[in-house]
Order: structure tokens, then sequence, then C-alpha cells
């Protein structure tokens, strides 16, 4: 409520203050806020979804969100018809595909934002951002040309506009193209199953005498040990003396 009251409050500096809650109509007695720096300012608590309901109903056209750790583009914090956005100073990697069709949404198409002091990462997953970059560069992202990677380290320090999206490698140790990765390990595995077999094979091969009187010696145990089964069932063979059949009751034996 500490805005009621101030009706033709146009900007409001925040900044450097650590917020720890902020009310859904914290910003409602200030309709005619245009400018809203909130730098370093939401560090003390993640308050992006807190923030989201406060912003959606003002007219801003300038928000400063810089050096606020953000890790992806606060695309709920930026009601229709936004003019600026300073995301200077956080830890953008890069803006997804997803992040930059939401840059193309009606209310956001005059969108500036300016993005130095990112660690953008200069593989593979930044390739939709470049390409985004190169077509829209000055209009969209007044900073672009100061844009640096962060890594991966051959890359950094190089200037992001120079790199053409098609040759930003994908960085296998950070988890790369996970397809190809699979395919090369199944492949990897089919040729030490097949080492294996082979070693087996050879170890039968060399082993075929040993084998064949272990076959032989099992052959004849088997020999042995039917012969006395035989003997004992030759024995046993008179009923009155078979242990296992129960002997015929009388009743039996009448019919
Ligand atoms: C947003 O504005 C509408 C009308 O302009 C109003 O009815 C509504 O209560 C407002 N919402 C908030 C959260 O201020
Ligand atoms: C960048 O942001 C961090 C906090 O995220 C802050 O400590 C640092 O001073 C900022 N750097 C500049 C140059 O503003």
């Amino acid at each position: 409520m500490a805005l009621q009251g101030l009706p033709a409050l146009r900007t409001l500096d925040l900044s450097h203050n650590p917020l720890v809650s902020v009310a859904a109509g914290a910003f409602a007695g200030a309709p005619l806020l245009r400018t809203l720096q909130l730098n370093q300012a939401l560090l003390a608590a993640p308050l992006e979804e807190q923030l989201a309901p406060a912003l959606r109903n003002l007219s801003l056209r300038r928000l400063e969100l810089a050096g606020n750790g953000l890790r992806a583009l606060p695309a709920a914090l930026l009601p229709a018809g936004l003019e600026e956005l300073d995301l200077r100073n956080n830890s953008l990697q890069r803006l997804a595909a997803a992040e930059l069709r939401s840059l193309e949404a009606p209310g956001l198409r005059g969108l500036r934002l300016t993005l130095g002091a990112n660690p953008l990462s200069c593989d593979c997953a930044l390739r939709p951002f470049l390409a985004w970059l190169r077509a829209a560069a000055a209009a969209r992202v007044p900073d672009a040309r100061g844009l640096r990677c962060a890594g991966p380290p051959p890359l950094r320090g190089a200037n992001l506009l120079r790199l053409r999206p098609e040759g930003l490698a994908c960085a296998a140790a950070e988890g790369g193209e996970p397809g190809r990765l699979e395919t090369a390990s199944y492949v990897f595995f089919g040729i030490v199953l097949a080492l294996i077999g082979i070693v087996f094979l050879m170890v039968l091969y060399l082993n075929r005498r040993g084998i064949k009187r272990w076959l032989h010696n099992l052959r004849e145990a088997c020999r042995d040990q039917m012969e006395g089964y035989h003997y004992r069932y030759e024995q046993d063979a008179d009923p009155r003396k078979h242990t296992i059949l129960p002997l015929p009751s009388r009743s039996d034996v009448l019919f």
C-alpha cells in the first residue's frame, strides 16, 4: 500500500533492495508508472511468481532487472506494450527457441532488450538465439555488438555476431547431442559383446580335445549310473517287493 495516493508516479527505483515479497496490488496505486527499476532486488527470494500479478495491470514501458541472477527470460513479468527490458548482468546462457517466440507475441514486438554481461554459452543450443540475433540485432538488442561468449573455452571472449549458427558445435561433455552419443555407446557395447563371443569360441576351439574327453567321461558316468539304476529296477521288479506302488487291497483283488 506504500504507493497508494501517488497517482502521478512515473518512475520507481527499488534497485538494491533485497525484496522478500511483493503483494499482487503493490503498484495498483500508481497507474501511470512507466519505468520500474528492480536491479539487484530479486536476489533475496525467488520473486518472479509474485511479481507477475503485480506487474500485469501496469502499462510499463521500461523494466530493469539487471544483476538478478536470472537464468531464463522472465516472460511472465513482461506486460504487453513493454518497450525496454534490461537483463544485463544476469545468468542467462542463451534464450531458448520458446523464449524467442514469446518475444514475437503481439504485445512485445516492439520490445528492445539489453543482454550484456550474461554468461552466454556458445554451443549448439545457442543456434536459435544466434540466428534470431543476427536477423534482428540492432532493432531488438541494442547491445548485440558487445555480446561475447563465456564458453566453451575455445570460444571464450569471442564476439557473438562474428559466429555462424551452424558453426556452433555441441560439447559432448556438457550433454551434447544425446542421440548421437547413445548410438555410439550402443555400437561400442556391440563390439565388446562380439569380442567376448569370439574369445569364448576360441577357448572352446582350443580346448576341443579336453571337451571331447570331458563329454566322454560324462557319458561314461551317466552310463554307470543308468546301469546301476537298471540293476536295482530289475531287482525290485517283483511287485510284492516294490516299495513305491501301494499294495492292492482286498476289494481291488475281488474286482
Ligand atoms: C486490473 O485492472 C482491471 C481493470 O483495469 C481491474 O478490474 C483489476 O482489479 C486489476 N487487477 C489488479 C490485480 O490490480
Ligand atoms: C552483477 O550482479 C551481481 C549480483 O548478481 C552484483 O554483485 C554485481 O555487483 C553486478 N555487477 C555489476 C557490474 O553491476
